[in-house]
């Protein structure tokens, strides 16, 4: 079982060193960027996965009750968002993503929130089928141009 860990200034080298497939950057930010972008995002929390000593990904959510969150039109803060998911190259399916699923639904669970959502880029190759598979539901809303999906937890 792999551990999550907060994000730290000791573990951000290595987890900034971690990548997705070429043909898959167009999926997620960079590591880089998601740490960047989390000093001006209020209510994101940045957690690696690590196999024993080995990073082997990075979780970040946004709890979307934080009172200066910055929420679209229409979103529920009684949630968390599933910010950003990514697993090395060389550690994909091997179920950490699946891992990442399950803490990130823990976290909503232990503070009592009432949905799971994350938005999806929605072309082959795409992690779509792991969040269906997972049991999240299209809310037939499109936000930046990403297909939004929800989990109910209560
Ligand atoms: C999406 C990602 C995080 C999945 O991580 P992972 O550790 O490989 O996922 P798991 O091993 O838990 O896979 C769980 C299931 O989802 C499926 N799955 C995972 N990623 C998939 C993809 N890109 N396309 C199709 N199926 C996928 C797996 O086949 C697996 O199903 P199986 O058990 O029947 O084989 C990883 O592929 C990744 O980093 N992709 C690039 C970045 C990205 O797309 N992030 C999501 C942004 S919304």
């Amino acid at each position: 079982m792999p551990e999550f860990r907060p994000f730290s200034r000791d573990t951000l080298r290595p987890l900034a060193a971690l990548n997705v497939h070429d043909e898959q950057t167009s999926f997620v930010a960079s590591n880089l960027m998601t740490m960047a972008q989390s000093i001006f995002e209020p209510g994101s929390e940045i957690y690696g996965i690590w196999e024993k000593a080995t990073p082997v990904g990075l979780l970040a959510v946004v709890d979307m009750s934080h009172p200066e969150a910055d929420l679209d039109e229409g979103d529920n803060p009684d949630g968390i968002y599933v910010w950003r998911l990514m697993v090395d190259t060389t550690h994909q399916g091997r179920g950490y993503g699946t891992a990442a699923l399950e803490f990130a639904k823990s976290l909503a669970c232990e503070r009592g929130r009432s949905n799971l959502v994350v938005s999806v880029v929605d072309e082959p190759g795409g992690a779509m089928p792991l969040y269906e598979k997972f049991g999240f539901h299209r809310t037939g809303r499109i936000v930046d141009g990403e297909v939004e999906l929800v989990m109910r937890l209560v």
